[in-house]
């Protein structure tokens, strides 16, 4: 039997990717997107994930509308030097002829858990505010849930939309705190190892040859991307970030990690860290608080290439 997940996601260009790859794993079963701001605004963040379920020809697939601002303040704004305006590189897609549900997505993942108990996994690849809405609606989520593998956080390494934070953590802090607080397992696939994950300018090339709707789009989609990131990082290619939570739900053996207690900083210069309890001795902060898997290690190689191989035979 398929694995079921929800995405909650703020599609973006490796979102796109990170959709199409679970949607063409055959050991996954996507029971539905939820979206957030973050990459752009939460309304074009939904208009995309139907976008790209169109392209995809999965229009059964449903799609909930998340919040607009974080828990404790409006969203600070999109980042179309990443993602282009458009989040999908400025390539001018048409409206999508779907529409989201007319519930909203904490909702919606509250009902999905109470109707699939321990079967559903959630994939947040965003800011965490609609997993942590959830949490507040309806507490007993933590019971009902399989696990929480999320793309988001720093434990040991730099942040990236600051010093200290990674983008997804720093758009919610207080969302991700709550939700690395939760009684439930979670498993942390941050910088730490989705900077180890090279997608060369060959491995590029190579969806250009796959011949199907989801790659094409793929191609399409990258080039800003790209270009981004080649100004930024001394290699050229991509960095794979939201893929690598896929990746970790299809095979964790690709993954080394620590169990640790995650406090989120909130305030000032810190504000979006996820500080690790890496010490010895527990200090009061991090006390009682539940351990996160911490992905700290990764095979790059294997994971570029399995996601690749999914794609190539769809
Ligand atoms: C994360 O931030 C977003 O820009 C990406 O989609 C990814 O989820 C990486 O820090
Ligand atoms: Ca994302």
């Amino acid at each position: 039997m398929p694995r079921k997940i929800i995405i909650d996601t703020d599609p973006g260009v490796d979102d796109t990717m990170a959709i199409f790859f679970a949607l063409c794993s055959p050991e996954l079963e996507v029971v539905g997107l939820t979206s957030i701001f973050g990459n752009v605004h939460t309304e074009l963040a939904t208009k995309n994930a139907l976008r790209l379920l169109e392209i995809a020809g999965r229009t059964d697939i449903p799609v909930a509308a998340g919040a607009v601002d974080a828990l404790t303040g409006p969203f600070e704004g999109p980042v179309p030097f990443v993602h282009g305006a458009d989040g999908q590189g400025d390539i001018d897609l048409p409206d999508p002829a779907g529409q989201a549900l007319d519930i909203s997505a904490a909702q919606f993942i509250v009902e999905q858990l109470r109707a699939h108990p321990g079967q559903i996994t959630l994939a947040p690849v965003g800011p965490l505010t609609n997993i942590a809405l959830a949490l507040r609606l309806e507490p007993r989520i933590t019971e009902w849930v399989d696990e929480v593998v999320l793309m988001g956080g720093n434990a040991l390494a730099p942040g990236n939309a600051s010093p200290a934070g990674e983008a997804n953590i720093r758009n919610d802090p207080e969302a991700a705190d709550l939700v690395f607080g939760a009684d439930w397992q979670v498993t942390m696939v941050g910088l730490d190892v989705t900077l180890r994950v090279h997608m060369t300018p060959e491995h590029i090339a190579e969806y250009a040859t796959h011949g199907n709707a989801m790659s094409d789009h793929i191609v399409k989609v990258l080039p800003h991307y790209r270009n981004y990131f080649e100004s930024v990082y001394e290699a050229k290619g991509i960095f794979v970030h939201d893929s690598s939570a896929i990746a970790y739900i299809l095979d964790p053996t690709l993954f080394t990690l620590r169990r640790w207690p995650i406090r989120v900083g909130t305030q000032g210069l810190g504000r979006g860290k996820t500080w690790p309890a890496t010490g010895g001795r527990i200090l009061p902060p991090w006390e009682g608080r539940p351990l996160v898997n911490v992905c700290v290690d990764v095979d790059g190689e294997r994971l570029v290439e399995m996601e690749a191989e999914v794609l190539r035979k769809a």
